[in-house]
């Protein structure tokens, strides 16, 4: 009876106070997230660049067909699609196009395409109008940190383009906080345990930190370099965090003397990204990402991606950075993220069309891996709360989520920083559905309503989070996180792909389906100690099969190899 009452006198306000024209909101959110505080409306005549998304022609059929190349077992296992292939599905139908730009051009704008597919288009507007035509409240709001950015907590669109429209970003998703240049997904570690870089010996025991020579050992991973030239494994570069060479010298010079100290990686640069290269610039997770690929995967060429902050925020860039490999004719066959944020302050529109574009990815036929984030069942770092809170886009279904594990010798424990859990944004993918139940079983009624127990589980698989020694601004010491896990598990793919290209097969593509697989799980060792504690709780625990906190297991690379005919 009460609800009835405030849903009539809610119907009247809004009958009291029609929209202009026939608007009708497309995403709100109740207030700014926590550490931003409002300013007060922002200046009518400030620039906004907005991004608006396109309905897909058919992004099931895009996700059929990524199932279909990935799912060991089908006729059409291994046959990855070309560009024109994915933009078929993904491209807005022609009606979609006519339809918002034609309402865009009523208005005097003109858009330019963002994504290849034409999926993603760009205005540039300022905020009264926008304020006009998506009937916004376009303010400042400040961060704690300082940072100023301009958001509105609702916006609408025409009813006549909903089913043609499916967002427009930057509206009601904040930049992260960890835009104050703290790595997203890693923890820069005891930098007051640093060690200069004198000794002439690397750390005697792997009990005490991990080398690519533990790893090496730990994992069974070759170290004879790889040989395929048209093998690329891309390391992302986000919030101007810059790859330093002379730090990568120093750190194969201590820790892989059998390889040259001027191994080195290519640069692309997207969206402003810089490649300082003045040490003092050095960023510790771009060192660390750089030196476990390149001191990882022996030989395999890799690309370190700079995405700078004309992106104006971190999840433009990732969308930046996927659209453009999405552009180019020959993708890279894996590509490495180690950050992401929490699911929750990223709109549920915005983190449907990012895993979609790791989709089309994937049906390119990218590994597209994430790490899982730091921060246990709390997210990307530790924070108060009640709710487990998820990370993006370790959550997306199709992205492989690497978690992390620390080295109890002989074996390999969970890592207590490993985020895991389950998604409030996406369903059960099909390939994880039969390893969920059984954890779910397991867990029973423990840390019910802590969880979204319909939501995707993350991570996938795990790799080794703690004492992974680096070399940053000439010094070395050791850093922990997930950041270290995502570019080892890239790695092992890396090589495993060089296998497979010179035996002229097909690189594995997005891994899920085949990790989950019967043949998959018995190339991993399977974690079974450790939890991930976070709000409060001992978090969730790993035990026998998958589990949110270490996955499915960490790699071995003689199964991996062996289970691929290599
Ligand atoms: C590395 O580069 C330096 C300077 O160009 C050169 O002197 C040295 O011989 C190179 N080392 C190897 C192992 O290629
Ligand atoms: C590197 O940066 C430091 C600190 O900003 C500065 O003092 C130094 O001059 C720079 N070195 C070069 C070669 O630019
Ligand atoms: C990008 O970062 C540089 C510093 O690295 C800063 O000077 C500039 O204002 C930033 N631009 C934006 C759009 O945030
Ligand atoms: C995680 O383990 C470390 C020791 O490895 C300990 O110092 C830390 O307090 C633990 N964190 C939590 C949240 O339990
Ligand atoms: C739980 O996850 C599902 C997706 O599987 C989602 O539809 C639902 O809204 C989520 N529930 C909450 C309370 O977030
Ligand atoms: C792969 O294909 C190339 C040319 O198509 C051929 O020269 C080579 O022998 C093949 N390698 C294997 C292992 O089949």
């Amino acid at each position: 009876m009460k609800s009835t009452l405030i849903l009539i006198s809610f119907l009247t306000l809004v009958c009291g106070t029609p929209h202009p024209r026939d608007l009708l909101t497309h995403e709100r959110r109740d207030g700014a997230p926590d550490g931003y505080t409002h300013k007060g409306p922002a200046p009518a005549d400030h620039t906004l660049n907005l991004r608006l998304a396109l309905t897909h022609t058919d992004i099931g059929g895009l996700q059929d067909a990524l199932y279909d190349t990935s799912t060991p077992g089908s006729a059409n296992y291994g046959h990855h699609l070309s560009k024109d292939d994915v933009a078929k599905y993904v491209a807005p139908t022609p009606e979609s196009t006519a339809a918002v730009t034609s309402w865009l051009s009523e208005h005097g704008l003109s858009a330019t395409a963002l994504s290849p597919a034409g999926d993603w288009i760009g205005i540039e507007t300022t905020v009264a109008q926008a304020n006009s035509l998506f009937d916004a409240d376009f303010s400042k709001f400040v961060h704690t940190s300082g940072q100023e950015t301009v958001r509105t907590l609702s916006y609408s669109i025409p009813a006549s383009l909903k089913s043609h429209l499916d967002l427009v970003h930057p509206t009601v998703t904040f930049p992260a906080i960890e835009l104050a240049n703290v790595p997203l997904a890693s923890i820069p570690l005891s930098l007051s345990a640093r060690i200069e870089l004198s000794s002439d010996t690397a750390p005697s025991s792997c009990n005490n930190y991990i080398t690519p020579t533990c790893l090496q050992q730990l994992y069974g991973i070759p170290s004879t370099p790889a040989a395929q030239d048209g093998n690329q494994l891309y390391v992302t570069g986000l919030i101007e965090q810059y790859a330093n060479r002379a730090d990568l010298g120093s750190f194969l010079t201590r820790f892989r003397p059998d390889m040259s100290p001027n191994t080195t990686f290519a640069f692309q640069s997207l969206d402003g990204g810089k490649d300082l290269q003045n040490i003092s610039q050095a960023g510790l997770e771009a060192d660390l990402d750089i030196q476990y690929t390149i001191g990882v995967a022996t030989g395999v060429p890799v690309t370190f991606l700079s995405v700078g902050n004309n992106s104006q925020d971190n999840t433009g860039g990732m969308l930046d950075l996927a659209n453009n490999l999405l552009s180019q004719q020959t993708v890279p066959q894996v590509l490495t993220t180690s950050y992401g944020l929490n699911e929750d302050t990223i709109s549920m529109a915005l983190a449907q069309k990012l895993c979609n574009a790791y989709a089309q990815l994937g049906a390119r036929g990218t590994s597209v891996l994430f790490s899982s984030g730091d921060g246990g069942v709390a997210g990307s770092q530790p924070q108060k709360c009640k709710r487990f809170v998820p990370t993006f886009p370790a959550t997306c279904p199709f992205v492989t989520a690497v978690g992390g594990t620390k080295l109890v010798s002989p074996t390999e424990v969970a890592s207590n920083l490993s985020a895991g859990g389950f998604s409030n944004y996406f369903g059960t993918p099909s390939y994880q559905v039969a390893a969920k139940k059984v954890y779910l079983g397991k867990l029973g009624k423990s840390l019910k309503g802590r969880y979204n127990a319909s939501g995707r589980g993350y991570p996938d698989v795990s790799a080794i989070a703690e004492a992974v020694q680096v070399v940053s601004e000439g010094v070395e010491g050791p850093v922990r996180g997930t950041s270290c896990s995502s570019p080892i598990f890239a790695s092992i793919i890396s090589l495993l792909n060089d296998g497979l290209l010179a035996a002229n097969k097909s690189s594995l593509g997005f891994l899920n389906p085949l990790l989950y697989s019967q043949a998959g799980v018995a190339t991993l060792t399977d974690i079974t100690s450790g939890n991930n504690p976070g709000c409060g709780t001992k978090g969730f625990s790993a035990v026998a099969g998958w589990d949110p906190v270490t996955g499915l297991g960490s790699p071995i690379y003689s199964k991996m190899a062996a289970a691929l005919g290599l």
